[in-house]
């Protein structure tokens, strides 16, 4: 497991785009897999901003949604599929039919889950983005949920319902259940991309990192993975052992970018 700590925010951002934009145009077609959240409105921007300036050019990649909340209307724009359009599709002008989702309006969610876990799989998803919660989940994974799991209709926690409820408007709660792929699903892409900023996250980052691999922490999950990149901000490093949360300064001293 790689793990970078970036000076800021911003620099966790930059650093973010950094790896997608080299996957990008290292390769084409790209399978890139991406998440919301707060986390995550940076990194985009940043690749938007790289798209316009033409060092980073989507045109021939496919982007799939980890999860999706069940219950919105479909011009919510709470919904994560609405989020990415507004986030990335529409700046970019990439073509919607390039960005994937599990489709919450469908009758049959059970046929729906088993489809988008096919087409998941059937795209091998060379990067995969995650942000964790804090309570350790990745995309809708709570605590509790199997390292073999697939896509699959989920019940989200209070925890999460309350974390979440600052990116609804005022007054609104998330939805109780969602669509996400599962931790067996997200472990099949070829890389993994955890990236986590602000002092809320230290101790999920901590456990998931260095703890012992449990369900009861979905991100430890991570730790079965041969290829994972984990960026952080310095409070979302806080609670890391003393070696691990200081690699800027100590990398900066050898050359390198990276504390393995
Ligand atoms: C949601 C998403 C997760 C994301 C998490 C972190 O719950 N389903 O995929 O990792 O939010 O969100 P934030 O970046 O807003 O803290």
């Amino acid at each position: 497991m790689n793990i970078f700590v970036a000076p800021d925010r911003t620099a966790a951002a930059l650093r973010t785009a950094d790896l997608v934009e080299q996957l990008v145009n290292a390769t084409a077609p790209t399978a890139l897999g991406i998440a919301t959240g707060e986390t995550m409105e940076a990194p985009l921007a940043e690749i938007v901003r790289r798209h316009r300036r033409g060092t980073l050019n989507l045109a021939s990649t496919e982007v799939y949604l980890l999860d999706e909340y069940i219950g919105l209307q479909p011009d919510d724009p709470c919904s994560f599929a609405n989020t990415v359009n507004r986030l990335l599709v529409e700046p970019t002008g990439i073509s919607p039919g390039a960005v994937h989702g599990p489709d919450p309006h469908t009758l049959n969610l059970y046929a729906e889950c088993a489809g988008y876990e096919r087409r998941v799989r059937a795209a091998r998803i060379q990067l995969q983005l995650l942000g964790i919660g804090t309570n350790g989940h990745i995309a809708f994974n709570e605590p509790g949920s199997s390292f073999a799991s697939s896509t699959r209709v989920v019940r989200l926690s209070e925890q999460t319902r309350s974390d979440n409820a600052r990116s609804f408007p005022d007054g609104a709660q998330p939805p109780a259940a969602a669509i996400t792929q599962g931790i067996g699903t997200i472990l099949m892409a070829r890389e993994l991309l955890l990236v986590a900023c602000g002092q809320q996250k230290a101790q999920s980052v901590a456990r998931a990192v260095e703890g012992p691999v449990t369900r009861s922490l979905p991100a430890s999950a991570l730790q079965l993975h041969p290829n994972v990149t984990v960026v952080l901000d310095p409070p979302a490093a806080a609670l890391l052992a003393d070696d691990a949360r200081q690699p800027c300064r100590r990398n900066r001293e050898e050359g390198k970018d990276f504390y393995q």
